[in-house]
């Protein structure tokens, strides 16, 4: 009925990929709608890293939490949240002058700048991440870019003020990942509210992870999902080095701002 709706509702991640490479003319058109994405004021607040290197995509495979399939993938786009090609331009535009002139203090990139610029880039993403669905290409974002900030710095020569904010990789699926079974959703009553935000609560919880719960195999030491998800999630090594990696990203982006 809607090839649009469509394509959004076959979407899946995708792990595995046949060995077939990417037609020159899709990657192209791909780009193309990537680059279509709305951004802030049109600044287009983000760089993408299209990594071609094999070497280089065998090493995101242990610096993102040991994942080997991105070395597999014949496409690897990294997502730059980027203040910085704008303030060289601000700079390159002698701004400094401006601001002397009017004897105020030149303003650097801060906290609101970075969060705009990480919805440039995520929102790109995600036009990537369809645009392939729509000629069968699976995708996989990768979170765990985010760690090990120092290594990626050296890896992609990352000035101050660009944060690898999000990766995805691309291939065509094969036929095990076309088959596997669909992730679920909450029902939607907890997840959109009319107005105004709901806090959820204990009867809440109880009737969203009832179904889950009862699928969930025990273990020693773990009573429930919420226990199961805050050990394996939230309070594992990755979320905690993704934590600190941040942290020094953070400090590098505010320095001086
Ligand atoms: C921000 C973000 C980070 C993610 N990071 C990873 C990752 O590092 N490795 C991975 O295998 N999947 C990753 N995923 C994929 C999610 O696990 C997946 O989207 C989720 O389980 C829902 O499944 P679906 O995409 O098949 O619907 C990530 C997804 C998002 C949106």
């Amino acid at each position: 009925m809607n090839p649009v709706i469509d394509v959004l509702m076959k979407r899946k991640s995708m792990r595995a990929y046949e060995q077939k490479e990417i037609e020159a003319e899709i990657k192209a058109e791909i780009l193309k709608a990537t680059l279509r994405a709305p951004t802030a004021g049109n600044m287009m607040l983000y760089s993408i890293v299209d990594v071609t290197d094999q070497k280089i995509k065998d090493k995101l495979a242990v610096t993102c939490d040991d994942q080997p399939f991105i070395a597999r993938a014949p496409m690897v786009w990294l997502f730059l949240a980027d203040y910085q090609r704008w303030f060289d331009y601000f700079v390159a535009s002698d701004v400094q002058a401006l601001c002397r002139e009017g004897k105020i203090e030149m303003r650097k990139p801060e906290e609101g700048d970075l969060f705009l610029a990480c919805s440039d880039a995520l929102i790109a993403a995600q036009n990537a991440v369809i645009a392939a669905e729509s000629f069968g290409i699976g995708s996989c974002y990768i979170g765990d870019i985010m760690e090990q900030y120092e290594t990626h710095r050296e890896l992609f020569n990352l000035p101050q003020y660009v944060f690898p904010i999000s990766m995805v990789v691309f291939g065509y699926p094969t036929r095990q990942q076309k088959d596997r079974k669909y992730t679920s959703r909450f029902d939607q009553k907890f997840i959109v509210f009319e107005n105004q935000y709901r806090r959820l609560g204990r009867e809440d919880f109880d009737e969203m992870f009832r179904e889950t719960e009862s699928q969930m195999t025990p273990k020693e030491g773990i009573a429930n999902f919420g226990q199961a998800m805050y050990t394996r999630k939230f309070s594992s090594d990755f979320s905690v080095e993704m934590s600190r990696s941040v942290r020094a990203i953070l400090k590098g982006w505010m320095k001086g701002g």
